[in-house]
C-alpha cells in the first residue's frame, strides 16, 4: 500500500472519542497530536499523581540513554522498537544515527495516529533505514515474519528489541511474558532487551487505591511488580545497574536532583541475550 493509502485507511481506524496511550503520553509529553478525551484522560490521571509528566519525560531519557549506551558501548546497530508512539524528540533512529548513521531501525505500533505522523519517523541518514510496521505486540509471529521488519534488520546480526513503556498496556490475559519470550527466541546472541514499565511498587497504598478508582474509560494498564518484572528477562544477562528505577538507569551525566522512583513509577532494564542458550 502507498503511503497515502496508508493513511488513509488508518484514518478510518482513528477513533479521537476515546482516550489512546499514545496520544495521552503525547500530551503529557507537552506535544499537540491528542484530542480531548486523551486530554481529559490525562489531566483525571495527572490530578491523582501529579508527576506524571515527570514519569513521562524520565521515560523518554531512559529510552535515550539506553539506545546511547547499546550503540556506543555494545556496537548495536539494529533496533526493534515496538510500542514506537508519536514522534517526538530523540527517536530511536536519531539517538542510534547519531552515533553511527547506518543504523537501522524498524518501528512497529497499532495506533492509526502514529500510522498517520510514522513519516516523522521515516527520516533516516541515507547510509542507514527507518521503517514502520502497523501491528500488534500481541501478534509477535505477525511482527518477526513482516516483508518490513526482514528486509530492514539483518536476523544473523545482533538486534535491540525495544519495549519501551508498552507492556503495561498488556493484561495477564494476553501472556505478555510469552509474547516477550518469544521475540527474545528469535534474536542471535549478543543481542539485547530494553524493557520499562510501569509499578505501582513505591506508591503508598493510598495513591494505589486512588489510581485504581480511576474509570475504566482510562483504558488498560497493568502495572507490575519488581518480581513480575523480573521475569520478561528470564535466560537473560541484565547488564549494569540492572532492574533499577528508570531514573537511576545509568543516569549519572543527567541533572540533579533527579525524580525519585516514586515519581517515576517505573522500572527499566537492559539485559543481552546469552551465547548459549
Ligand atoms: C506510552 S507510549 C510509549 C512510546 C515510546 N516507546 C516511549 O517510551 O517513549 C506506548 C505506545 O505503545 C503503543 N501500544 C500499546 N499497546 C500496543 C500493542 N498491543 N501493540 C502495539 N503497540 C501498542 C501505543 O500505541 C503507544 O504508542
Amino acid at each position: 500500500m502507498s503511503t497515502q493509502g496508508r493513511e488513509a485507511f488508518a484514518s478510518l481506524r482513528l477513533n479521537t472519542t476515546v482516550p489512546h496511550p499514545a496520544r495521552r503520553y503525547n500530551y503529557w509529553l507537552g506535544g499537540k497530536d491528542n484530542f480531548a478525551p486523551d486530554r481529559k484522560s490525562g489531566d483525571a490521571i495527572a490530578a491523582v499523581f501529579p508527576q506524571i509528566r515527570t514519569a513521562a519525560r524520565a521515560n523518554r531519557d531512559f529510552l535515550r540513554r539506553a539506545v546511547t549506551t547499546l550503540a556506543k558501548e555494545a556496537g548495536i546497530r539494529q533496533f526493534l522498537d515496538i510500542g514506537t508512539g508519536l514522534p517526538t524528540a530523540n527517536n530511536t533512529h536519531e539517538v542510534a544515527q547519531t552515533i553511527d548513521p547506518t543504523s537501522r531501525v524498524v518501528y512497529v505500533d497499532n495506533d492509526p495516529l502514529v500510522l498517520i505522523h510514522a513519516r516523522a519517523l521515516l527520516t533516516s541518514a541515507p547510509e542507514g533505514a527507518t521503517t514502520y510496521l502497523d501491528a500488534d505486540l500481541r501478534n509477535p509471529g505477525e511482527i518477526l515474519d513482516a516483508g518490513a521488519v526482514r528486509s530492514t534488520l539483518d536476523f544473523s546480526k545482533p538486534i535491540a528489541l525495544m519495549l519501551v513503556a508498552i507492556l503495561h498496556f498488556i493484561p495477564d490475559e494476553d501472556q505478555p511474558h510469552q509474547v516477550v519470550s518469544q521475540l527474545v527466541n528469535a534474536l542471535p546472541p549478543g543481542s539485547y532487551v530494553v524493557i520499562s514499565h510501569a509499578t505501582y511498587d513505591p506508591l503508598p497504598q493510598q495513591v494505589i487505591d486512588r489510581l485504581l478508582a480511576l474509570p475504566a474509560s482510562s483504558g488498560p494498564f497493568h502495572p507490575r511488580s519488581r518480581q513480575e518484572f523480573a521475569r520478561f528477562f528470564a535466560d537473560l544477562e541484565l547488564i549494569s545497574p540492572g532492574i533499577v528505577s528508570i531514573a537511576d538507569w545509568r543516569a549519572e551525566e543527567e541533572d540533579l536532583p533527579r525524580p525519585t522512583p516514586a515519581d517515576v513509577i517505573c522500572y527499566g532494564a537492559v539485559a543481552r541475550v546469552p551465547n548459549r542458550r
